[in-house]
C-alpha cells in the first residue's frame, strides 16, 4: 500500500470514530500534557488502534489522540509524538501530521522540550520558534517530493506562520508571560550533546536544541498548513559550565512550565479567526 493510501485509511478510520471537521491540531511535547485539561474531550483513541499509526516506544511518551473542543473550535491533540531516535523513519515521524491535515486542520501548534544554548535562556522559559536548523540528516519529504504530497521543493523562507506567531505573542503579553524567540536546531538523539556540540550549535546560530519538531514543520510547509511552535527550555547548555542532566530532570522541568504553555495554547486557539 502506498504512503498516500495509508494516510487516507488512517483519516477514514478517524472520521468513522466521529472526528469530523477539526480546525486546529496540537502536538504536545515531552512532559507537556496539561493542555488536555482545557479540552472538552469528545473522543480519545490510542495510537495503537489507528491503522498505520506508529506506536510510541518510549515509556514516558503517552500515545493517544484526543478530539474535542475549545470554545467553538474543534481541536485534535496528539499526546506524544514519534521521534527518529525511537527507530522510526522521518516519514513515520510525520505521518500523523499528514493525517491531521487530511482530516481538515487549518492550523498546527507544536510544543517541545529543548536545551537552551542562548545564555539568556533559563530553565522553564517558553521560547517561540522563529526559525530552525534541521540537523537530523534527512528530509521527511525524501521520495515524496511531488505534487501528490503537496508540492516540489517547498519554500522554507518563513516556515513559522506570521499570523499564528503574532497571536501567540499577543496572548502571551496579555497573560504577562515572557515569550522569548529563538532558532531551534533539531538533532537525531537520543543522546544529549557533548560540550563541543553545544559550542558548535551556538556558533551556527541555534538558540536551543531538541530532537523533534523540524520534520513536522517541514511537512506542514509542504502541505501549506500554517504552523507555529513553542519550546520549553528544560536544561541550560553552557559548554563551559556543563552539568550532567538526565531525562527525568528534563521531564520535571517541562512539567513546571506545562500550565503556562497550555494556557497560552488555549488562549491562542480562542483567538484564531
Ligand atoms: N539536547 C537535545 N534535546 C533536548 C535537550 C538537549 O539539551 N533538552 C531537551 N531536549
Amino acid at each position: 500500500m502506498t504512503y498516500l493510501a495509508q494516510i487516507s485509511q488512517s483519516a477514514d478510520f478517524l472520521i468513522s470514530k466521529g472526528i469530523l471537521n477539526p480546525e486546529v491540531g496540537v502536538v504536545l511535547g515531552t512532559g507537556l500534557g496539561k493542555f488536555l485539561d482545557y479540552l472538552v474531550v469528545e473522543q480519545e483513541i490510542d495510537y495503537a488502534d489507528i491503522p498505520h499509526f506508529p506506536v510510541s516506544t518510549v515509556e514516558f511518551h503517552k500515545g493517544k489522540l484526543l478530539f474535542g473542543s475549545i470554545g467553538s473550535k474543534k481541536v485534535i491533540a496528539m499526546q506524544g509524538r514519534f521521534h527518529l531516535y525511537e527507530g522510526y523513519s522521518l516519514q513515520q515521524v510525520t505521518f500523523p501530521i499528514r493525517v491531521l491535515q487530511k482530516l481538515g486542520i487549518q492550523h498546527l501548534l507544536l510544543s517541545n522540550a529543548a536545551g537552551g544554548i542562548n545564555k539568556d535562556f533559563k530553565k522553564g522559559d517558553l521560547v517561540l520558534l522563529d526559525d530552525h536548523i534541521n540537523l537530523q540528516g534527512g528530509s521527511p519529504l525524501s521520495g515524496l517530493n511531488s505534487f501528490e504530497y503537496g508540492g516540489i521543493f517547498p519554500d522554507m523562507s518563513a516556515p513559522y506562520d506570521e499570523k499564528l506567531n503574532n497571536i501567540l505573542v499577543t496572548e502571551a503579553s496579555k497573560m504577562e508571560l515572557l515569550l522569548k524567540k529563538g532558532v531551534y536546531a533539531s538533532v537525531y538523539g537520543p543522546q544529549l550533546e557533548t560540550r563541543a556540540e553545544y559550542r558548535y550549535l551556538g556558533r551556527i546560530g541555534a538558540d536551543m536544541v531538541g530532537m523533534s519538531t523540524t520534520p513536522e514543520v517541514i511537512v506542514a510547509n509542504q502541505l501549506k498548513l500554517p504552523c507555529a511552535a513553542v519550546s520549553v527550555i528544560t536544561d541550560e547548555c553552557d559548554p563551559d559550565n556543563l552539568k550532567p542532566v538526565d531525562i527525568a530532570e528534563i521531564i520535571a522541568i517541562a512539567g513546571t512550565s506545562d500550565e503556562k504553555l497550555s494556557q497560552l495554547f488555549f488562549e491562542t486557539i480562542h483567538s484564531i479567526v
